[in-house]
C-alpha cells in the first residue's frame, strides 16, 4: 500500500502497489471541420424549426467535414495539436487509440490511418468502438497500458464524421449530430495523478435504442439495404434520453465514491454533449451548481466519442482547468454504454 501523496481526495489508485509509476494527461487538442450547418440550415432541408432545435436539444449550430476529409485526418489535426502540447514527438509514442463509431473503414482500424499520417511508427494502433462512451473507455485502457508498464506514452483520440452516418431526410435524429475530433497524450510522469479513476459499463439488452442496421456482417450492404437507408443511424430518442440520465447520474455517484470525495469537489463537470436538457437533468440529480457544468454542444451538437474530448480542451484552451483541480467527466452512449472518470488536473 502507497498512501497518496495529496490528503485533499482519496486516489483509489494508490490502494495498489504502482512502485512510483503514474499516469496522466501531458496534452490535449481538438479539431472541429470548417463548414458550419446551423438551425437555419437544416430549417431548409428538413420539417424543422431553430426553435425547436434549440428548445428541445440547445443545440444551435454543428460543423460538417468536407466530401473528402475523413474520420482519420479529423483524429490527425486533433492528435497532432495535443502532441505539441504535451511536447511529444511522433517516434515516442507506443500505442494509438481511436475511438469512433465511424471509422474510414471497416478495416484497417482507423488508428492505423492516424498512425501513418502522424509519421509514429514505433506505435501499435487499434480502435475502440464504445459509441459516444469510447473517449473514457480509451483513457481508461490508456492508462492500464502505462500502470501496467507496457508503455510509457499513449496517444488517445475520440473523431467522428457522423454526418456520413445521420439520415439527412430523417428530421429526428438529423439535428442532433456533428463531425470533430479530440485528443490526448498520457503518460507516465512523476508526481502527477491523471486519472484517479474510471467507471465504465454497458447494457446489451439495450442495443436496439439507438444503432446502425446494415454494414456488418449481419446485413452487408445490397441495393435493398441501401434503398431500406439501413445504413443510417437510428435512435428512439425519448428512452435514449431516460437511459441516458440514470447512468450518467449512476456512473458519476460511483467514481465521486471511489475518491470519497463530494460534487462540491469538482471544478469543473465535462459531461457528453448529446442534449442540454440531459446534461441539466444530471446536473440537478448530482447536485451540481450551474457554474461546474461546462457546455458548448450549442456550437457542435453530439460529436460521440469527440464530444468529450473537445469539451476537454476547450475547457483548458480557455483557462476553467487549473493544475490541481478535479474535473469529472461524464458520458453516455449506444450499446449502451456509460462512463465516468475523475482526472486530477
Ligand atoms: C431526440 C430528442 C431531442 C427529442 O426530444 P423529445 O422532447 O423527446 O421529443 P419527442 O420525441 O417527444 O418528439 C416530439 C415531437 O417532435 C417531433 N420532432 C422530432 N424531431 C423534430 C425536429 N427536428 N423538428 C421538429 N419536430 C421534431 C416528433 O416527431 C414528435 O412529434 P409527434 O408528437 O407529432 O410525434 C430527445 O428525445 C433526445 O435528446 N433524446 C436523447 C438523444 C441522445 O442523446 N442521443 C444520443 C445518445 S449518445
Amino acid at each position: 500500500m502507497s498512501p497518496t501523496s495529496n490528503p485533499k481526495f482519496k486516489n483509489p489508485r494508490a490502494r495498489y502497489n504502482f512502485q512510483g509509476r503514474t499516469c496522466s494527461i501531458a496534452g490535449v487538442g481538438s479539431y472541429v471541420p470548417a463548414k458550419v450547418l446551423t438551425n437555419a440550415d437544416l430549417e431548409k432541408m428538413v420539417n424543422t424549426t431553430d426553435e425547436w432545435i434549440t428548445s428541445r436539444t440547445g443545440i444551435k449550430e454543428r460543423h460538417l467535414a468536407a466530401k473528402d476529409e475523413f474520420t482519420s485526418d479529423l483524429g490527425t489535426k486533433a492528435a497532432l495539436k495535443a502532441m505539441a502540447r504535451a511536447g511529444v514527438v511522433a517516434e515516442q509514442i507506443d500505442l494509438i487509440v481511436v475511438a469512433t463509431i465511424t471509422p474510414d473503414m471497416p478495416f484497417p482500424s482507423t488508428a492505423a490511418l492516424v498512425q501513418r499520417k502522424i509519421g509514429a511508427y514505433r506505435a501499435a494502433a487499434f480502435d475502440l468502438e464504445a459509441a459516444c462512451s469510447g473517449f473514457i473507455y480509451a483513457l481508461e485502457v490508456a492508462q492500464q497500458f502505462i500502470m501496467s508498464r507496457t508503455y510509457d506514452t499513449v496517444l488517445v483520440i475520440g473523431a467522428e464524421k457522423l454526418s456520413s452516418i445521420v439520415d439527412w431526410e430523417d428530421r429526428n435524429t438529423c439535428v442532433l449530430f456533428g463531425d470533430g475530433a479530440g485528443a490526448a497524450v498520457l503518460r507516465n510522469r512523476a508526481n502527477a495523478h491523471g486519472l484517479l479513476t474510471a467507471v465504465m459499463g454497458a447494457d446489451g439488452r439495450k442495443a436496439d435504442l439507438l444503432f446502425m442496421a446494415a454494414g456488418g456482417s449481419r446485413c452487408p450492404a445490397t441495393a435493398e439495404s441501401v434503398a431500406g437507408r439501413l445504413h443510417f443511424l437510428r435512435m428512439e430518442g425519448k428512452e435514449t434520453f431516460k437511459n441516458a440520465v440514470q447512468a450518467m447520474q449512476t456512473a458519476a455517484v460511483e467514481a465521486l465514491r471511489r475518491c470519497e470525495i463530494d460534487i462540491s469537489r469538482i471544478k469543473l463537470i465535462i459531461p457528453h454533449q448529446a442534449n442540454v436538457r440531459i446534461i441539466h437533468a444530471v446536473a440537478e440529480r448530482l447536485g451540481a451548481k450551474p457554474e461546474q457544468l461546462f457546455i458548448n454542444l450549442h456550437k457542435f451538437g453530439n460529436t460521440s466519442a469527440a464530444s468529450v474530448a473537445i469539451a476537454l480542451d476547450e475547457a483548458v484552451q480557455s483557462d476553467r482547468v487549473q493544475p490541481g483541480d478535479l474535473l469529472l467527466l461524464v458520458v453516455f452512449g449506444a450499446g449502451l454504454t456509460w462512463g465516468a472518470a475523475v482526472i486530477e488536473w
